[in-house]
């Protein structure tokens, strides 16, 4: 069975980021899995190409550090070669309405935040590219946070449909969701997900920040005047939001760890040092990773080789039977 994930550099690693998905794949992951960071993706909003190169190198980074096998981990630009012509015969699979109806893109290209910027192409096929990286694989499993699964179903639809036209090619693949922490959101406004590309990170709790600047934005985290201590994420979204965090991070539910505190400044103070204690190592193994390019550049180097000999023999089949090879 073949795992496969990815994540954009489209802005520093957040902790919804890890616990809803690094963490996992580290835990989780089996040599015969797929990590990777999807540069291309980051391409679909105004960016800064140094940035994007500086980013991704980081991003790298931090999946090693977090603990998965370095073997499984690429960089998704190294595969271009087999991705571009992939999303083609894809981009011909998908109805123009089944894109149209992606929650992100529709979210994303009505952000205000990129106002006077016209909305690209790109941002609308990118689930098709996301598809890409997974059909080319064959994964079985994808695992994502909540609001990625769309995109996966896209790949399953996409996978059947040209499965039935044209003939067996792609594995169909499935999302699998984290049972914690699927949707960490955002400390300073719980109606949002926690996202790298926030316009004010007052509310998100990166993981290369700094230990006191982590605990500032805690500190800082909007709860209620309600003065209960309960996990109800309806009534209480803040709170159980801290609450989400700090159980992740424990290994604990919700509503385990609420039992036992008497204020929401105790909680803080628990999220704060369990985020913390939770991201020390990693801090501390992506700073060495990043003081190594050569040994970086090689990790990089042999990942992208394994990922593009898995993909290669897969991409002619499909060419073939797409009637243009
Ligand atoms: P990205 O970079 O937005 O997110 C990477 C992973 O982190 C999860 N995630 C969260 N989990 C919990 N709480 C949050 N606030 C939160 N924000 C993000 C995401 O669900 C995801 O699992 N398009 C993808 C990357 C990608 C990909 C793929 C994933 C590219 N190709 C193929 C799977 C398969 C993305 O931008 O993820």
């Amino acid at each position: 069975m073949t795992r496969l994930s990815g994540i954009t550099p489209s802005g520093p690693v957040h902790v919804g980021n890890y616990l809803g998905a690094i963490r996992r794949w580290a835990r989780e992951g089996d040599p015969a899995d797929l990590y990777f960071v999807s540069d291309l993706h980051a391409m679909t909003t105004p960016y800064h190409p140094q940035k994007l190169r500086g980013r991704t190198r980081e991003l790298l980074a931090i999946l090693i550090a977090a603990g998965i096998e370095p073997d499984t981990v690429f960089v998704q630009s190294d595969l271009l070669p087999q991705l571009g012509p992939l999303t083609w015969v894809l981009e011909c699979a998908c109805a123009f309405g089944e894109a149209a109806r992606m929650t992100q893109f529709k979210e994303k290209s009505a952000d205000r935040s990129h106002e006077g910027t016209p909305v690209r192409v790109g941002l609308f096929t990118y689930p098709v590219l996301m598809a890409a990286d997974i059909l080319l694989q064959g994964a079985d499993e994808v695992p994502v946070g909540d609001d990625q699964a769309q995109h996966v179903e896209l790949a399953r639809v996409l996978a059947r449909r040209f499965n039935g036209t044209y003939g067996e090619a792609f594995v169909v693949p499935r999302a699998v969701t984290p049972p914690a922490a699927a949707r960490v959101r955002d400390l300073a406004d719980a109606t949002r997900k926690m996202d790298k590309s926030a316009s004010d990170s007052a509310g998100v709790l990166f993981a290369l920040d700094e230990p006191d600047l982590l605990r500032r934005k805690v500190k800082r985290a909007v709860t209620d005047s309600l003065a209960r201590l309960e996990y109800r994420p309806d009534e209480q979204p803040g709170l159980a939001n801290l609450l989400e965090i700090l159980g992740a991070c424990l290994d604990k539910s919700p509503r385990e760890v609420v039992a036992g505190f008497s204020s929401y400044g105790e909680v803080k103070d628990a999220v704060a040092e369990a985020v913390i204690e939770e991201l020390r190592p990693i801090r501390e193994r992506t700073l060495e990773l990043l003081a190594d390019p050569t040994e970086l550049d090689r990790i990089r180097a042999v990942g992208g080789a394994r990922a593009t000999g898995r993909g290669s023999h897969r991409l002619t089949t499909v060419l073939r039977l797409a009637g243009v090879a």
